[in-house]
């Protein structure tokens, strides 16, 4: 049996139980904004898949945040790309750019030459995962993740990043026949791949449907919302007698509150655009919320950044019912860090929430 977990406040937020402080993670907290993780990438040959498929590197980085905040817990360090690149895209990131594929999957042929890829060509991802769950010897739960079908097959066909989405999007209008197969290879691939990192130690999924937002209503719930309904009802949901909770997250899927509250998740994730009491009141009782704070206010002092994460925490309010139930809120940002972020305010940040979220809690 694995080492007893020390803080388990994450994973009881998740699943809506009584924690004594509002846990705390931070997307992206493994990154360029570390003046450490710049040198462990420097030793890696300045490259973020030299990083991500080497066991002791990813293990390294994914600790680097845990070792200066208290943070409640730690993420996977690789990216959502590393599946595509398994079908074999050919995936790069150029100094300075974003993710490029060699092979983009833009035609008729391509779509139908796409397969499931086999799972050995992903084995440093779990190594990883069972590598940092040894390594965090208990102190904190470990966040495996995926992307979701959509937001893979945005990569897939634009072949990078895109301002418009116009590829992906002509395909959907045009050939919405060839989307569906892409995101059906897709969602099968990621089922595989996530419960292959609960096998490994991941003990909780998240799903980054981050481009899910771009989509008109109605074309969200047929292209987005159905296939990542399909990944969580294809995953393991408990290992080892521990519960492994689900989060959804849709950058720009406020207006979709209750249907990704309906998809299956524990957990659904919002950026800074949605209130979390007005959320709460809608679906507190279903589902845990992660989120929201604009990671741009890392940017200004640390008084003020103590200050927007209260307001956050009092949107949400005491976690404690009236009824003497728990409602679950995961602190975390609206979206990633951003690389130019002052390390010192991230310190603020974590302690704000901690010390805030307690006083909350005495006061309710
Ligand atoms: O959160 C973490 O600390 C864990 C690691 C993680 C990374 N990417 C590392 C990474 C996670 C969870 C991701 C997810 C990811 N990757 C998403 C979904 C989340 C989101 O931001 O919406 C997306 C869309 C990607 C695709 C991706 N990977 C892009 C667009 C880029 C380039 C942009 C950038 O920030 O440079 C990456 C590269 C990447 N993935 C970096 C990191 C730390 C930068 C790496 C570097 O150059 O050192």
């Amino acid at each position: 049996m694995p080492v007893p977990l020390r803080n388990d406040c994450f994973l009881r937020a998740c699943l809506r139980q009584a924690t004594p402080h509002t846990p705390v993670w931070l997307m992206r907290q493994a990154g360029r904004y570390l003046p450490e993780y710049r040198a462990t990438r420097e030793h890696a040959g300045n490259s973020f898949m030299g990083l991500a498929t080497n066991v002791q590197y990813a293990t390294e980085v994914t600790l680097q945040p845990l070792e200066r905040f208290a943070l409640d817990a730690a993420i996977l360090f690789s990216d959502i790309l590393t599946v595509p690149d398994a079908m074999g895209l050919g995936l790069s990131f150029g100094v300075g750019e974003g993710p490029r594929f060699a092979h983009p999957v833009r035609d008729e042929a391509a779509v139908a030459a796409l397969h499931v890829p086999d799972l050995g060509k992903l084995r440093y991802v779990f190594d990883a995962v069972a590598s940092i769950r040894r390594a965090l010897g208990g102190r904190v739960p470990l966040i495996g993740f995926s992307g979701s079908p959509w937001t893979l097959a945005c990569y897939m066909v634009e072949g990078g990043s895109s301002s418009d989405y116009r590829r992906v999007k002509t395909m959907l209008y045009a050939r919405p026949d060839l989307l569906h197969r892409i995101l059906d290879v897709n969602t099968r691939a990621l089922i595989a791949y996530l419960n292959a990192q609960v096998d490994a130690g991941a003990q909780a999924l998240m799903v980054f449907d981050s481009w899910g937002g771009v989509l008109a209503d109605g074309v969200f719930r047929r292209f987005s919302l159905d296939y990542t309904r399909r990944v969580l009802a294809g995953v393991q949901r408990e290992k080892d007698g521990q519960r492994i909770p689900l989060i959804v997250f849709t950058k720009g899927g406020g207006q979709w509150l209750q249907d990704l509250a309906g998809c299956g998740a524990d957990v659904v994730g919002l950026d800074w655009t949605t209130d979390l009491g007005r959320a709460r009141a809608l679906v507190g009782g279903q589902v845990a919320l992660q989120g929201n704070l604009d990671p741009m206010v890392l940017f200004a002092p640390p008084e003020a950044v103590a200050r927007e994460a209260v307001a956050v925490l009092d949107a949400f309010g005491p976690p404690r019912r009236a009824d003497g139930g728990w409602d679950g809120h995961v602190f975390n940002l609206g979206h990633g860090i951003n690389q130019h972020t002052p390390p010192e305010h991230v310190s603020a940040l974590v302690e704000a929430v901690h010390s805030h979220s307690r006083r909350l809690r005495q006061a309710s």
